[in-house]
């Protein structure tokens, strides 16, 4: 069947609640759309284990902290659309900025304890952002499920707790990252990068991948492996790190690598903003 797209608030609720009457499992990935692979895996999944399956796509303002990164970042509903169909989704939900906010909002959904350091560090606001329009999203949507990418770990970790502490009666489905055949993650970002800053990208997880490997040879000290992180980075000089971290599975920092520790990066390469990070094998 077709996917429905619906823009409104009323109309969405009410092919849920029809849906959630007859007894069927909602699940809900929230995207800003872009559609790539890595949502093409969020959707699978949430396919595979629902009954209903809704996209949302909205370039939420809220959680841009520069005004050219919103008004540049990619819209393409008739693409998303494509993706969403050929995925099996059932309705998407792609609402205006009027529609999610008629007026300027004055209540907001903070978990400072998580968002102050990493990207929250570098992007003020942002996780208050994102937190303040996926509460709006599960309360519009009222999904059983909701769907996220491991590579915005820290926005993972957020919603998480999130949903702990408010009570949201909704399970928080993490989904392994997508790569291009390098090692890039996928990213609705990466069809800003230009050729030469393309080629370079997969270093950002070739580093991660030599520090990672000197876990694996026994090394703990977090500062040492930042440090080999740093050191594969400085040899390229397109490439600025913005931070690189070793963090525990509630992405706080460590100095002693153990289980369930990452290691987190972002970097810049000309005016792009990547991310990445992976699971270290203790
Ligand atoms: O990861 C994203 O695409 C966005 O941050 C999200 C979760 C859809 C909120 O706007």
């Amino acid at each position: 069947m077709a996917v429905q797209t619906i823009g409104d608030i009323a109309g969405l609720r009410a092919r849920v609640c029809a849906a959630k009457r007859s007894g069927e499992r909602v699940a809900c990935v929230p995207t800003m759309g872009a559609l790539h692979a890595g949502h093409g895996a969020l959707i699978d999944r949430a396919r595979a284990e629902s009954h209903m399956v809704v996209i949302t796509i909205f370039v939420n303002p809220l959680q841009f902290d520069r005004e050219d990164d919103y008004e540049r970042y990619s819209r393409q509903l008739d693409a998303d659309r494509d993706v969403c169909e050929a995925r099996g989704a059932d309705l998407i939900f792609a609402p205006t900025a009027a529609e999610m906010y008629p007026e300027q909002p004055s209540a907001f959904v903070d978990v400072p304890e998580l968002a102050r350091h990493l990207c929250g560090e570098f992007r003020p606001g942002h996780f208050r952002g994102v937190a303040t329009v996926v509460a709006k999203l599960f309360n519009i949507v009222q999904p059983d499920a909701a769907y996220f990418g491991e590579k915005d770990a820290q926005q993972l970790a957020i919603i998480r707790r999130m949903v702990r502490d408010l009570d949201f009666p909704i399970e928080i489905v993490p989904v392994a990252t997508v790569r291009e055949p390098d090692g890039l993650a996928l990213s609705s970002r990466n069809g800003r990068l230009s050729p030469s800053e393309r080629r370079v990208a997969p270093l950002i997880f070739q580093a991660l991948e030599e520090g990672r490997r000197l876990v694996d040879s026994g090394v703990r000290d977090s500062s040492v492996v930042k440090e080999a992180i740093r050191r594969v980075l400085a040899a390229q000089g397109m490439i600025r790190l913005e931070y690189v971290e070793a963090v525990d599975a509630a992405m706080q920092p460590v100095e002693t690598i153990g289980a369930g520790s990452r290691l987190v990066i972002a970097a810049w390469l000309g005016g792009v903003r990547l991310i990445d990070n992976v699971v270290c094998r203790v």
